[in-house]
């Protein structure tokens, strides 16, 4: 298949998962949590999220021959960190202790999964294509749903333009690299991996955050 319209193949798989969580929106995304203490929950476990996105990102590196490929995912791990000491700042706001946390099964698993992919279009398609595609959309939806208070979506809104920023670079890796069957099968599967994990990552979160449920 054409890389390009492979692509978008996959940018289809990413926003039908989104639209399929439209109905019942988990707690990751704020908008249903009603109570200061669920929401510090969730932000230490996003904060877990971004440390952990940065180390992935940067163990990726020396493996990642395509030097275009290298150079995004370098400014990627700094910009991880930044995101990190937003959440923070905000966590310390509500006298909360930011990595008084401890990662959930399916998220412990997801990480892992994607340290373990070895080709540059499987990670690109598994993480920040699948991954942070989910995570984005969320982000924006909770931006905009108008019941999240301010010292919640204020770091968000920093952390949703940067990602605005970066345009739609992992489609334009995959429309560059993509270009063979064998390479389009493994960033298909990376994907369904990915939104598989990322599902089991939401309903433990659920779990914890709403039935108090921990490890
Ligand atoms: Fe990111
Ligand atoms: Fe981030």
């Amino acid at each position: 298949m054409d890389s390009r319209e492979f692509a978008k193949t996959l940018e289809k798989q990413v926003s039908d998962f989104c639209k399929s969580l439209d109905g019942k929106l988990p707690a990751y995304s704020y908008i249903p949590l009603t109570l200061d203490e669920t929401r510090i929950k969730v932000m230490q476990s996003r904060l877990f999220n971004e440390i952990r996105a940065g180390e992935i990102f940067g163990g990726w590196l020396k493996s990642t021959l395509e030097l275009d490929v290298k150079k995004i995912l370098a400014a990627a791990v700094h910009e991880e960190y930044v995101h990190a000491g937003f959440l923070e700042t905000a966590l310390q706001s509500r006298g909360a202790i930011p990595y008084d946390y401890k990662p959930l099964p399916a998220q412990m698993a997801m990480f892992n999964a994607f340290e373990g992919l070895t080709d540059t279009v499987e990670r690109i398609a598994a993480f920040p294509m699948a991954g942070e595609g989910v995570a984005d959309y969320l982000i924006a939806k909770s931006l905009n749903s108008g019941t999240v208070p301010s010292w919640v979506t204020e770091p968000y809104q920093r952390i949703h333009q940067d990602e605005a920023e970066h345009g739609n670079y992992p489609f334009e890796i995959l429309v560059k690299y993509a270009t063979t069957p064998e390479k389009q099968e493994r960033a298909a599967r990376a994907v369904a991996m990915s939104l598989l994990l990322r599902k089991q990552y939401f309903d433990d979160l659920d779990r914890w955050v709403f039935e108090g449920k921990s490890y």
